[in-house]
């Protein structure tokens, strides 16, 4: 037996197989990805030989797969004899086995590029487009998803990105260390940046149904809110007075503006449900008492908010100064939400806190292009809005990654919303079935096969996925 690459790979030429061979050929091929081996198909003036190349201590593969004919001969010998070996259905090309677009990519590498891994030495990149166009990066726990996340992050600022990492677990002042960044921002309690519960140019529905998910309130409930947040952001008196009317039916001029100065000077939770205790306390006999319970369980609600220790975390719209804490140098820039303790809470400020930055975005009062790294990402995509305004983000400047451990618990995987797919070993089949389809890969199993740090990466405009190895501590620009 020859070596012949540096790994220590060999490289075989099967004389022939029968047909017990067909019947475990995808097993055989599974187990070859496994250990790291690969078919190749090579054809020289129209004659074509397969070969298996695989690492020289794992030699047995081939030997103890049964209908293959044990005459295994070298690719040294020149004859073209016995039967083509089957190729792998459809992922031929995937072993880092540098096809013509990774090469053609690596050729005309430039440096409006980052280096995210390497497939043998041909590096795979992102550019400002994938960024803006935003990734998921999927994997069981443990696989490495955050390690991946945090390069892209650290690497972001090199094409004019400002990374902006919502820490779900607090982990990512580590990570950036370990990949050798010093450079970065950690924000967190009591010092995180208020969110806003409404901004003037986003819809109040959507400032309202995050409000009515995390806090399960009924569309009542949310109507009753709405009018008193209309009141504090648009200072729409009449729209304000017609909703507050339907509720009250005696809403005067004079409260709409007392109701609308003292949300304006005071712009907390508490003021909200201050002014919305007060009005119910005035007409309550003239409401049923189911009426009563309702609006009872809205300021039940409310206070849960205003009474916690979280509640300067939020005001009810935003005064714009919340920007200078997201354009302080140029490194990433961390948002510990794990102090947040309360999961509920947690996500109610993640949720502001995007809902704020793609408002900011769309008024244009960010300088720099936005990577928002978010993990645990269902957490807050199951919230539709959300992910509408991911859809919509990419004009205004601002990429997201999302990390999730879980693809299921996502709503939709769609290609529409994320353009580049990155896939950490999966364990679950059902979530593996899931991947492999958004990333074009035909055998699921794969998936399973990873190890910490190694990927596939479906990139817009190619089917099916490069393998790469997310290189850490490599620089980011060749
Ligand atoms: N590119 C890599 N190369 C080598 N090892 C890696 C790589 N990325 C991660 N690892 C190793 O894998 C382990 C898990 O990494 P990480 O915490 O990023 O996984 P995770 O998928 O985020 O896990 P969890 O779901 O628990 O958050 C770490 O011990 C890390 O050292
Ligand atoms: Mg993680």
């Amino acid at each position: 037996m020859r070596l012949l690459r540096p790994q220590h790979h060999i490289r075989i030429r099967v004389s022939g197989f029968n047909d017990s061979f067909i019947d475990i050929m995808d097993a055989f091929y599974r187990l070859l990805a496994s250990v790291k081996g690969r078919y190749i198909l090579e054809c020289k003036s129209g004659n074509c030989s397969s070969f298996i190349e695989l690492p020289s201590q794992e030699y047995q593969v081939l030997v103890a797969a049964p209908g293959l004919i044990s005459t295994i001969k070298l690719d040294t010998e020149t004859s073209a004899e016995g039967r083509l070996l089957p190729p792998p259905r459809g992922n031929e090309l995937l072993w880092c086995l540098p096809s013509d677009t990774q090469y053609r990519q690596h050729r005309n590498y430039t440096r409006n590029e980052i280096v995210v891994g390497y497939c043998n030495d041909i590096a795979v990149t992102l550019d400002e487009n994938a960024l803006l166009r935003h990734l998921l990066i999927v994997g069981s726990t443990g696989s490495g998803k955050s390690h991946t996340a945090a390069r892209i992050a650290a690497c972001a600022h090199n094409l004019g990105f400002q990374s902006i990492i919502l820490d779900w677990h607090g982990e990512y002042e580590y990570l950036l260390r370990s990949q050798g960044i010093r450079d970065y921002v950690i924000l967190s309690y009591p010092n995180l940046p208020p969110v806003a519960l409404t901004a003037s140019n986003i819809p109040l529905e959507v400032s309202i149904s995050v409000l009515e998910r995390t806090l399960e309130l009924s569309q009542f409930q949310s109507s009753i809110l709405a009018a008193f947040l209309i009141l504090s952001t648009t200072q729409d008196a009449n729209l304000a007075k017609g909703l507050l009317n339907s509720l009250t039916n005696h809403i005067n001029s004079n409260e709409l503006s007392d109701i609308a100065s003292i949300l304006d000077q005071g712009n907390t939770i508490s003021d909200l449900v201050y002014v919305i205790a007060k009005i119910f306390n005035k007409y309550r006999d003239e409401f049923s008492r189911a009426e009563q319970e309702i609006w009872l369980a809205l300021i039940r609600r409310l206070n849960l908010l205003a009474a916690s220790r979280y509640a300067s975390l939020f005001i009810i719209k935003d005064s714009g100064y919340v920007t200078d804490y997201f354009l302080r140098g140029t490194g990433p820039i961390v948002i510990r939400l794990n102090d947040i303790l309360s999961l509920r809470i947690r996500k109610l400020y993640a949720i502001y806190l995007i809902n704020m930055l793609y408002s900011q975005a769309i008024s244009n009062r960010l300088s720099k292009k936005l990577l928002v790294v978010i993990e645990e990402g269902h957490n807050i995509l199951d919230n539709g809005t959300i992910s509408e305004l991911v859809a919509e983000t990419r004009k205004y400047g601002i990429g997201f990654l999302v990390v999730v451990h879980t693809p299921r618990l996502l709503p939709e995987l769609s290609e529409a919303n994320f353009n580049t797919i990155i896939a950490h070993r999966i364990t679950s089949i059902n979530d593996r079935i899931i991947v492999a389809r958004a990333i074009g890969l035909d055998d699921d199993y794969l998936l399973a096969q990873l190890e910490p740090g190694d990927v596939f990466i479906r990139k817009p405009g190619t089917k099916t996925p490069f393998l790469a190895k997310i290189a850490l501590e490599k620089p980011c620009l060749i």
